[in-house]
């Protein structure tokens, strides 16, 4: 069993399913967390549920100043910063490639790869007065297959792979560790938005035909996918730098 203990960690989407089983999950191994997300109440509850090693604190990803804030309350709050989670995403709209708009585009981009990215620059002070620390970046199955009716979505989810293997080279020399989280369809709320835009009305049809593809078939869990990010997280995963690791019941197997 990894340990987080003493370890201080910043999470984004910490009201989503995968962010706020992180959160819970890293708080009992030990860790003391940030856990962010657009609105500050669900996450304000969250933290106040775990204890007081837990804050909760309203960021948009895809603002600088905010994950700025959001790094600097970490220190400030925890003295230290040793991972960070850069985990909040959006689905966007479902559809042809050619039917999106140039905003529908952009606003994936802004929150996907531009709030990565910032989570990344504005981290990266504070985890190098740590001596080193772990950046975990969910991205998706949809970050190593196509997926029609999902091009920006996976276009995004490719453009943070790419980030993550140029990070894990040029940071892998001072300590820092930098790895995707590469989950398959998740039984959340976003699998629940994609099966409806699919097919307005019979998303539980969408649900099956995406299971039956799944070697395990089913989704897999908030849980499961929070226990992967855990591991990346603590020092058990001390060598595993610049690589995917996918929590997908099989999807890519086949
Ligand atoms: N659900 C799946 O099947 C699935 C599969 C693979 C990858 N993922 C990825 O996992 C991550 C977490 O998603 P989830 O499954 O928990 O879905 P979710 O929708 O429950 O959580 C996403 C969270 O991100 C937050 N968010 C959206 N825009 C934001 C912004 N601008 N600033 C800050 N927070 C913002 C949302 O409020 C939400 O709480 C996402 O990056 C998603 O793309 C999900």
């Amino acid at each position: 069993m990894s340990s987080l203990q003493g370890k201080v960690i910043v999470l984004t989407g910490g009201a989503g399913g995968i962010g706020e089983a992180t959160a819970r999950m890293a708080r009992e191994q030990g860790a003391s967390v940030v856990i962010t997300d657009l609105e500050a109440a669900p996450v304000e509850a969250l933290a106040d549920s775990l204890g007081d090693r837990a804050i909760g604190l309203a960021v948009d990803v895809s603002k600088r100043e905010d994950n700025r804030r959001m790094v600097a309350a970490a220190v400030e709050q925890f003295g230290r910063l040793d991972a960070v989670f850069l985990n909040a995403g959006i689905e966007g709209e479902v559809g042809p490639f050619d039917s999106r708009s140039d905003q529908a585009w952009e606003k994936v981009f802004a929150v996907n790869v531009d709030g990565v990215r910032f989570g990344v620059e504005e981290a990266l002070p504070a985890l190098r007065n740590s001596g080193g620390g772990s950046i975990v970046i969910t991205s998706s199955v949809a970050g190593l297959r196509g997926a029609a009716g999902l091009s920006p979505y996976v276009s995004s989810k490719h453009a943070v792979m790419g980030m993550m293997r140029c990070l894990a080279a040029e940071l892998g020399p001072e300590g820092i560790r930098v790895n995707t989280l590469n989950p398959g369809p998740v039984d959340n709320r976003m699998m629940r938005s994609i099966e409806d835009q699919s097919s307005p009305g019979h998303g539980e049809e969408v649900h099956k035909a995406f299971s039956a593809r799944i070697p395990l078939g089913r989704y897999v869990t908030n849980d499961e996918c929070a226990a992967m990010a855990v591991f990346l997280f603590s020092d058990a995963s001390g060598g595993c730098n610049g690589n995917s690791y996918l929590v997908d019941g099989g999807y890519c197997a086949h």
